[in-house]
């Protein structure tokens, strides 16, 4: 799933950084000073898309049950974690630097436990220990249930690791631990089936398994009981989410959520194209609180292109998705993923990815240069030949276009009343708020009386390609 690039990403604490390739990565830090637990302290760096998130926030839960406290202060960790991610070389260049730059630590406290969790853990395994001496610890996305465990036996100076793939695990018996926000991430399933031949994911996460439905609601029961306004359901295609007990597939799970606090807002991600269905996009238009957003990766506006990256449908088969999208939904935003120069991309289906970005005129794509992973079909099948000057320069296209069709919707709604949840203050002013809207727009505005969390209604006065200006009325 996406190195969730996404617009609906909370980082729970950190930044967003966006390299010159277009590249973009998240990086959030644990943001909470326990009280010492009678086994030391542990330090979360995570890196990637939301899964991560959710995920370092099941791996403090394990951790704070046996015995581990927690701390946002690297220098005074006995344990330092990175949760990883695999999707292109450049996360993982990073993890690489990163570990790097923990080598004074390990100096000064050669006790330190240095791990490297999810998706690099796994793909890499025990190779990363040849490649990176600093590292004690290697533990894949299924097996952090054995972390307490394998912590100890790094602490007595072995390597330790797991890596094993699971065909059930969904930790649906783990709260996770959250910081107190307005907005939290619920996983519901985990794993990929669909074999995309770019994608490092089917190798990394494994086999689709879907979280029980009871668990699900009863988190966000509890979410929603203690404060929060949001809730993101999380996985690496939702739309194929399916309860093995009851049967409850993603709409009808959808339905349920949205009972819940029918004030709390639900949003989603991410989806398949092939997968999305009617039924879904039936109760997304009828219950209110089912935001009216969709995240809908598309990759490449080329039927030729989608053939060789094995996503099962054709352009035309996308388009007839976003017109039933758009015909249950008037006013529901959409954004995508791209990947440019892809194998043996041409300028003809490069020009037809530009087309479709003017046909769909999404509210955002988050656009990235392909980057061949190790063992994935296309690593092993095809020639990564595109010249990296032409998937720049294809890059750089795709955002210009994308950019001024952001700026005119954007600019459309200026005039208009949305309700704003208010999410905290703007980046550039203590003085102004930032919020969103339903359909996902960032909204700024000045502040008033209002706080954090609330809902608040605000007419647009201006607009940038990413962001909305208002003022409460
Ligand atoms: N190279 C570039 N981008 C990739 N993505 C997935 N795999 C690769 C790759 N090998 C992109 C896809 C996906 C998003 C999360 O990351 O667009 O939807
Ligand atoms: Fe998320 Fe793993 Fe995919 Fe990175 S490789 S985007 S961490 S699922």
């Amino acid at each position: 799933m996406s190195e969730v690039a996404k617009p609906t990403f909370e980082i729970l604490s950190g930044s967003r950084e966006v390299s010159a390739d277009g590249q973009e990565t998240f990086v959030a830090v644990s943001k909470r000073s326990e009280p010492h637990g009678p086994k030391g302290k542990v330090y979360i760096e995570t890196y990637g898309c939301q899964m991560n998130f959710s995920d370092s926030e099941i791996v403090l839960s394990l951790l704070h049950r046996d015995g581990y406290g927690t701390t946002d202060r690297i220098e005074e960790a006995d344990v330092i974690l990175l949760n990883t991610c695999a999707i292109r070389e450049h996360a993982e260049l990073k993890i690489h630097h990163r570990l790097s730059s923990l080598k004074p630590y390990k100096r000064r406290n050669p006790k330190l436990v240095v791990g490297v969790l999810g998706c690099m853990a796994e793909r890499m395994k025990t190779k990363l220990f040849e490649e990176e001496k600093i590292v004690d610890l290697i533990v894949g996305p299924d097996a952090y249930r054995s972390l307490p465990n394998l912590i100890s036996l790094a602490e007595t100076g072995q390597k330790a690791a797991n890596v094993f793939l699971s065909l059930e695990e969904t930790y649906a018996d783990i709260t996770p631990v959250r910081r107190a926000g307005i907005s939290a991430f619920v996983s519901i399933m985990r794993g990929c089936d669909n074999m995309c031949s770019f994608c490092v994911v089917p190798f990394t996460r494994g086999r689709e398994r879907s979280r029980p439905v009871g668990s699900i609601l009863d988190e966000i029961k509890l979410l929603s009981d203690e404060g929060f306004k949001e809730v993101t359901l999380l996985g690496q295609n939702v739309n194929s989410y399916r309860d093995t007990e009851s049967g409850v597939d993603f709409a009808e799970l959808m339905y349920r959520v949205s009972l819940i606090n029918p004030q709390m807002r639900i949003r989603f991600t991410t989806s398949h194209p092939k997968d999305i269905s009617e039924d879904l996009i039936q109760v997304i238009a009828e219950r209110p609180n089912l935001c009216k957003f969709i995240h809908l990766p598309v990759q490449s506006g080329a039927t030729t292109v989608l053939a060789r990256m094995n996503r099962n449908h054709t352009r035309e088969e996308y388009l007839s998705k976003i017109e039933m999208i758009r015909k249950k939904i008037p006013d529901c935003s959409l954004s995508t993923d791209i990947i440019t120069g892809f194998c043996d991309e041409t300028e003809e289906e490069h020009q037809q990815t530009l087309s479709l970005l003017q046909e769909v005129r999404y509210d955002y794509a988050f656009t990235f240069i392909y980057s061949e992973r190790p063992n994935t079909p296309a690593a092993k099948k095809m020639v990564d030949s595109v010249p990296l000057a032409v998937k720049q320069r294809r890059l750089a296209e795709i955002v210009a276009l994308q950019q001024s069709i952001s700026l005119e919707l954007y600019q459309q709604s200026i005039g208009k009343v949305y309700e704003v949840l208010i999410e905290g203050d703007s980046k550039r002013s203590a003085q102004h708020w930032m919020g969103r809207t339903d359909s996902n727009r960032v909204v700024v505005f000045p502040k008033g009386s209002e706080s954090v969390g609330d809902m608040v209604r605000v007419r647009i006065v201006g607009a940038t390609s990413a962001t909305l200006f208002g003022e409460r009325i």
